[in-house]
């Protein structure tokens, strides 16, 4: 059967994007960002996984206020790097996992959460830009992703329950799948920042910091937090980071008390954590948290 081996948590900041393509890692401004993903890097090839489920957000690229979507699934054989205005960034194209993607629709579906089939988008900075920092400038990515966007750009957006729940229905919907493939699962976005009106380029290293801990130690607590705090304190993009609970509900130590064939398991092992302010108008955060072996 399919298991998740790990779960990465990364912000996704576009300029990072921007440095890594115009080859800018060296500079002294950007120089402690990429620093703090060497590890990982290194972790990404020590631990290669046959497919990434990477949960991020468009960012208005293949969904304009025309429809949006709160969860959308992305089935597609193929997704190319979106144009977001200075052309598709130089990365490799994404290769999907229609099979795994089909099959977690329906199980996810068939456990009540809506989500929309996507079967044809481009994927914007939110998907690249952490493949980016996880992978460097490979000629190819690692493995197979299955993109998985969440709405948190126009509201009203899922709350951090419903991303924690959507997490563990997503690990079910992994482990009944008769394919014995390791599976990572990211979080991505945040952390705080807001990129307009008076408060633009607030940053919150307490409420950061505090969120790196409980996304650790207390995600059930984490979950109980109102979007709206979210807003005040990390900002109007801050927002972004529900998705990580996403992520971190599928870990097995969440499953504890979830209906299904799952007992629950150990804490997840903290491999590296890293923050850093600022990188553009953004708190970089990190979290690499693997499955605890029982
Ligand atoms: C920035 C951060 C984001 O998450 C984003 O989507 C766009 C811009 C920034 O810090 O500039
Ligand atoms: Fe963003």
């Amino acid at each position: 059967m399919a298991r998740i081996t790990a779960s990465v948590y990364t912000s996704h900041v576009p300029a990072i994007g921007a440095a890594i393509d115009g080859g800018k890692t060296g500079e002294p401004y950007w120089q402690p960002v990429f620093k703090g993903y060497e590890f990982s890097r290194k972790w990404m090839r020590d631990n290669r996984p046959d497919v990434i489920f990477l949960v991020y957000n468009d960012h208005a690229t293949a969904f304009s206020l025309d429809m949006i979507p709160t969860f959308a699934i992305g089935t597609a054989a193929t997704f190319n790097p979106a144009d977001e205005g200075w052309g598709p960034r130089p990365v490799p194209q994404v290769i999907g996992h229609p099979e795994l993607a089909a099959h977690i629709a329906q199980s996810v579906i068939q456990q009540d959460f809506d989500l929309t089939i996507v079967n044809r988008m481009d994927v914007d900075h939110g998907l690249t830009v952490p493949l980016s920092l996880m992978c460097g400038q490979p000629q190819a990515w690692p493995c197979p992703v299955i993109p998985f966007a969440v709405n948190v750009v126009q509201y009203p957006v899922p709350s951090g329950r419903r991303c924690l729940n959507l997490g563990k229905a997503i690990r079910r919907a992994i482990a009944s799948y008769d394919d014995d493939l390791k599976v990572q699962i990211w979080g991505t976005g945040g952390m705080s920042h807001q990129l307009q009106g008076p408060r633009a380029g607030l940053i919150n290293r307490e409420f950061d910091n505090a969120f790196l801990d409980r996304m650790i130690a207390d995600p059930e607590g984490q979950a109980a937090v109102p979007h709206i705090e979210y807003v005040r304190e990390a900002g109007s993009e801050g927002i972004e980071l529900v998705m990580w609970l996403i992520a971190r509900g599928a870990m097995s130590d969440c499953s504890r008390g979830a209906t299904g064939d799952l007992a629950g398991g150990l804490p997840p092992k903290v491999v590296h954590r890293f923050y850093h302010v600022p990188a553009s108008n953004t708190a970089v955060g990190h979290l690499i948290l693997e499955e605890a072996k029982s």
